[in-house]
């Protein structure tokens, strides 16, 4: 099937004749502007469309090219959010409104089936994920926080026809599950049986002391303290008057502090959890969370004006939506960010070159180098995005990339990690740097580490394949090869 796409807006243009609406449902709604905003990294890309009227409502729609029936279908709604200024107290988030709105009359009221994006005000930000049901909307149980600087920040909200979802800010996934859990508005189907209770005998110890493991001989009879053997008796001591002299007790240092090794226990069962039931609050709805969407529009309060909206995409493609962000966010990101800094420069406020790094962690980021987690400029903080966060890793592109690097990991030289006896040979690491090679056979090549120094036995560590073009030389001549001559030991982690 092929990707569609219901609604891209690049605002290469604002065009008010035949796609936006500017509701008439109030006298005083805030005005737009195509602008870049104060932060130029690239005239054309980074235009978009710019909040303008200090504490005002707003209210603009435009319709999809056709309506988004999205039942079987995943929704993808995408957008980009800027703010040009110090936020105060604004919304900025995008709606999905149903295909009946009249865009003209879109007010406050008008019911939407999907709100998403950041809201800010005062101490309280966050991004909202609100989704109709039955006349009413429910905001996303999860918190998730925006980004809030100066820069260009991507929101992208998935619906998945199974009822899963992802939220992603700048392409990193910060929320993802079923809507079931995240919201209060879909019953599941299955619930833990609450009346269950974990049998008495339920052993959930996965570690348990080794009964074969007995204390030294001797270890139950140590005295905790003996009497100080350096100590020494006062000369002016009376024994008539003070009774006989007796040595301060000190700890004993000799004591043998022994615990029983740690096995895993043979009888472990794994954490218990309550089984599942039907839940009888569960309702066959073969419509919760599908939409039949026909605008997309901003509907907001806003005391800081300046937030610039860019990039809209509603499509059932996250490949497709990918593309747009590689195309546009992606491409700008990183000089935005410098000129960011030339803009806090011009305006006295350098901040430390930390604020500026670009934290994608792909280690290119020259200034920053050494730089890993990634600090992004915030009004007067900074803002710590986390750096566990996966990257975005969705749609056909990249699966095809994992499996591919799957594939690199599973396929490569690491031949033989069987010894003869069908023992695994132990780990080689870097810390045993591997000895002269030995030869077995013409085909493999083992290498040994010493033991201990007087241990006459050697430990294989590793076979491989001879690689060619290395002398091998016969068993009595072996430990004489030239150390820059030994192969590598290939490492595998996952031996
Ligand atoms: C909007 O608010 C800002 C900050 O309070 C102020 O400096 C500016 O003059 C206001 N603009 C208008 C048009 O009132």
């Amino acid at each position: 099937t092929l990707a569609k796409v219901y609604f891209q807006e690049p605002f290469d243009e604002f065009n008010t004749a035949t796609r936006w609406v500017h509701s008439k449902a109030r006298p005083d709604y805030g005005e737009w502007e195509l602008s870049t905003g104060a932060l130029v990294a690239d005239p054309l890309v980074n235009q978009g469309l710019r909040s303008m009227t200090n504490d005002s409502h707003y209210a603009l729609a435009a319709p999809l090219e056709q309506p988004f029936h999205t039942k079987g279908k995943t929704l993808v709604l995408q957008y980009s959010v800027r703010f040009d200024k110090v936020i105060d107290c604004s919304g900025a988030y995008i709606k999905l409104f149903p295909v009946d709105l009249d865009p003209e009359q879109m007010n406050n009221e008008s019911p939407y089936h999907v709100m998403f994006g950041p809201d800010l005000c005062g101490s309280s930000h966050s991004v909202k994920v609100l989704l109709g049901h039955k006349g009413k909307n429910y905001d996303i149980k999860k918190p998730i926080s925006p980004i809030n600087d100066q820069l260009t920040h991507l929101y992208t909200l998935i619906l998945y026809p199974d009822l899963s979802y992802k939220v992603l800010v700048d392409n990193k996934i910060k929320a993802e599950g079923t809507i079931a859990k995240d919201w209060s508005f879909i019953q599941p189907k299955m619930i833990e049986d609450k009346t269950a209770k974990k049998p008495k005998d339920w052993d959930d110890r996965a570690m348990i002391d080794d009964p074969e493991d007995q204390p030294p001989e001797n270890y139950e009879n140590q005295p905790e303290e003996i009497p100080d053997p350096n100590a020494v008796k006062p000369e002016d001591w009376d024994e008539e008057m003070d009774g006989e002299w007796e040595a301060p007790m000190i700890d004993n240092p000799d004591r043998m502090i022994w615990f029983p090794q740690s096995i895993p226990n043979p009888n472990y069962q794994g954490v218990w959890k309550a089984p599942m039931i039907d839940n009888p609050d569960y309702e066959e709805d073969p419509d919760v969370a599908t939409y039949n969407i026909g605008y997309v529009g901003f509907e907001l309060w806003q005391v800081t004006p300046g937030t610039i909206m860019d990039n809209i995409v509603i499509t059932d493609s996250v490949k497709h939506a990918r593309q747009v962000a590689e195309e546009t966010w992606s491409k700008f990101r990183k000089a935005e960010r410098k000129a960011k800094k030339a803009l806090d420069v011009e305006r006295g406020l350098v901040m430390n070159d930390r604020a500026y790094a670009d934290d994608d962690n792909d280690g290119d980021d020259a200034e920053n180098s050494n730089f890993k987690g990634g600090l992004s400029l915030a009004n007067d903080d900074f803002t710590f995005v986390e750096e566990s966060v996966q990257k975005v890793d969705i749609g056909s592109e990249s699966q095809e990339l994992d499996e591919n690097s799957k594939a690199q990991e599973q396929a490569p030289a690491q031949a033989i990690p069987v010894e003869q006896d069908g023992q695994q040979p132990s780990k080689p690491t870097q810390d045993i740097p591997p000895q002269a090679p030995v030869v077995d056979s013409d085909d493999t090549t083992t290498v040994t580490k010493p033991l201990k120094a007087q241990d006459e036995k050697r430990e294989t560590i590793a076979t491989y394949e001879k690689p060619s073009g290395v002398p091998v030389q016969a068993k009595d001549g072996a430990e004489d090869l030239p150390e820059q001559e030994l192969p590598t030991v290939p490492l595998h982690d996952e031996l």
